[in-house]
């Protein structure tokens, strides 16, 4: 189990130095977790009702709790085969950050490669959270014997863009019709990192 508790020495550590420091705890996610992880996940297609820029791409109806449990439990699965690996970030008992990575098709020739996403919550984002996590999921990566990492990134999501660079992630491509969001097409950027 991976456990940083985001102390100022141990985020001077991690290079976090910043103001309005939160104390939060990143640890691998749990069967105990589905609430509030769903929950979290719930309150983007809010955030995404408010703000059609922001760098997600959710369905296009909210999924009930049911659809939500069946994700939950297939993703726990991957987690006890090594085939996914989970983080969450932790603030006042709710969960205010995850992390998550998918094993590119289990024992194939691509299953060296995992694929990754990652969300803070609104209103605890610019704090290090994000990095913190990502840190950690790459720590947790290498352990686990992946190779690669790669992700898919909105061409204007400047914010996430500059921590994959900061943390060593590499430009391969864009897809300028990733996305069609009311009729309109929106880039991605192609990313992966070696580990
Ligand atoms: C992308 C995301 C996960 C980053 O997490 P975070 O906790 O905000 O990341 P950090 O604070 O560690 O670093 C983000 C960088 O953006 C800067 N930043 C400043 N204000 C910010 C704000 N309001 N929101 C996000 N980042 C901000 C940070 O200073 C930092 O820049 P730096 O690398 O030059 O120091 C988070 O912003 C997020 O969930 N965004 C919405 C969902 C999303 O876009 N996910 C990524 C999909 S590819």
């Amino acid at each position: 189990m991976v456990v940083f508790l985001a102390n100022p020495k141990i985020s001077k550590d991690l290079g976090l130095v910043r103001d309005g420091f939160l104390p939060v705890t990143i640890r691998e996610t749990g069967v105990s977790d589905f609430e509030k992880l769903a929950k979290y996940y719930f309150e983007f297609y809010g955030e995404l009702k408010e703000n059609p820029q922001l760098g997600l791409t959710l369905f296009d109806n909210k999924p009930g709790m049911l659809d939500e449990m069946g994700w939950f439990i297939s993703f726990q699965k991957a987690c006890e085969t090594g085939d996914a690996l989970g983080l969450v970030a932790i603030e006042s008992e709710e969960i205010v950050g995850f992390c998550e990575v998918d094993r590119r098709k289990p024992t194939s020739a691509v299953s060296h490669r995992g694929g990754l996403g990652i969300t803070v919550k609104k209103g605890y984002r610019g704090k290090g959270i994000g990095t913190m996590l990502l840190k950690g999921m790459i720590e947790m990566c290498r352990k686990r014997g992946l190779e690669v990492l790669e992700l898919e990134v909105f061409v204007g999501n400047e914010h996430a863009k500059r921590l994959y660079q900061r943390l060593g992630f590499k430009r391969y491509g864009l897809h300028p019709q990733a996305v069609k969001r009311n009729g309109t097409y929106i880039g991605e950027e192609l990313m992966f990192l070696k580990l």
